[in-house]
């Protein structure tokens, strides 16, 4: 994850509320965490979306808040706001939904993040962009320190999202002279989302094979939502960290390690499926999170089995939820353009 302070002389008035604009927060827990932190605090949150895969419902609870604005809108067009902090996280992150239309990844990465560190640079207010362990690729360096270029195919099918990600901290950079974040789950993640936490406690609750690409040794390190929270909040919040700076989990595990441990928690039934790999698929992924710990005093408290317990509810509840309204839609004489059955 990187932040940049876009001006050195960035100032708000101790006795005003902070305007805080939380670009493309709209899936994920991020709304209810981070959006839900800033209006308790009392800053001033206007969430700026244009829902490609965000939700208005997990908002809607902060609707009638008097320091809370949705707006509707894609960051690949200007936006006049007056802000205090930009959190820009608008892009969408799972490779199911970056692949679907990939010049428009990359515009979101390019051109959205010129957009949002604009209006940075014109309110003089602080910048965060959350950038990804996508921009080291498939790293030949292990584990991944801050320093380290990676190793990313420039024109392959995640070339959109790695390569619009890194074109974004480098605008960042240049803007400032700039917070990488690594894979993080929770609530509120779409069931379909197609990243292979929220796949495997999907299809695990529902009694389906756990789809395991390539042969499962590949790693990753798991961060829940919570911590990535305290991670951007701190580093928003303190004045002498530029960036970038890893926030991640470090313990890192083999999908075949994670495929198992969700089996062991939701349902010892089910059975590993291995299916062929998708390409350029990175081998290793573990963030070296020592700069976070000595600059921002933060490192992740929620270990893997307590994060995967903690969103479990939340996805039965939306399972449930899900399969009943499918039986209502194929229930005898139930019309589309009609009203609730
Ligand atoms: N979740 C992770 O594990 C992870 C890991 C690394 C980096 N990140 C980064 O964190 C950010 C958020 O990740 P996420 O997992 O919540 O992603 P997501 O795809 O679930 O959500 C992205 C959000 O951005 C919005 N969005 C997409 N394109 C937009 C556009 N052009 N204009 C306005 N809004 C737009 C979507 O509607 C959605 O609300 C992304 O920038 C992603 O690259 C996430």
């Amino acid at each position: 994850m990187w932040a940049a302070t876009c001006a050195s002389t960035w100032y708000v008035d101790p006795t005003d509320a902070v305007v805080v604009a939380v670009v493309g927060p709209l899936t994920l827990s991020l709304a209810t965490s981070l959006i839900a932190t800033q209006v308790k605090r009392g800053d001033h949150v206007i969430c700026v979306d244009n829902m490609f895969t965000g939700s208005k419902e997990n908002v809607a609870h902060l609707l009638n808040e008097p320091n809370f604005e949705l707006i509707r809108h894609d960051v690949v067009e200007p936006i006049l706001l007056e802000i205090d902090q930009v959190y820009h996280l608008a892009c969408p992150a799972s490779p199911v939904h970056y692949k679907y239309n990939p010049i428009k990844t990359m515009k979101t990465g390019f051109i959205g993040t010129m957009n949002m560190l604009g209006l940075a640079k014109r309110c003089r207010a602080r910048f965060l962009l959350t950038s990804t362990s996508e921009v080291y690729g498939d790293p030949l360096q292990h584990p991944q320190t801050e320093e380290y270029w990676g190793n990313v195919n420039p024109i392959g099918e995640r070339s959109c999202y790695d390569e619009g990600k890194r074109a974004a901290e480098c605008l960042t950079m240049d803007y400032h002279r700039e917070h990488g974040l690594f894979n993080t789950y929770g609530p509120r993640m779409a069931l379909d989302d197609g990243r292979v936490v929220s796949n495997f406690v999907a299809q695990a609750i529902l009694g389906q094979e756990l789809t395991v690409f390539g042969d499962g040794q590949q790693t990753r390190s798991f961060q829940y939502i919570s911590d990535l929270v305290r991670g951007m909040v701190a580093m928003m919040d303190q004045d002498e960290v530029v960036g970038p700076i890893n926030i991640g989990n470090p313990n890192e595990f083999t999908m075949l390690e994670l495929a198992e441990l969700v089996k062991s928690i939701v349902n010892p039934d089910v059975s590993v499926k291995f299916i062929e790999n998708t390409a350029d698929d990175p081998s290793r992924r573990k963030p070296d999170i020592s700069r976070a710990k000595e600059l921002l005093k933060w490192s992740p408290k929620v270990q893997l089995k307590d994060g995967l317990l903690k969103m479990l509810d939340d996805f039965r509840k939306r399972l449930e939820q899900a399969e009943a309204l499918e039986r209502r839609r194929t229930m005898d004489g139930f019309s589309p353009k009609g009203g609730p059955p």
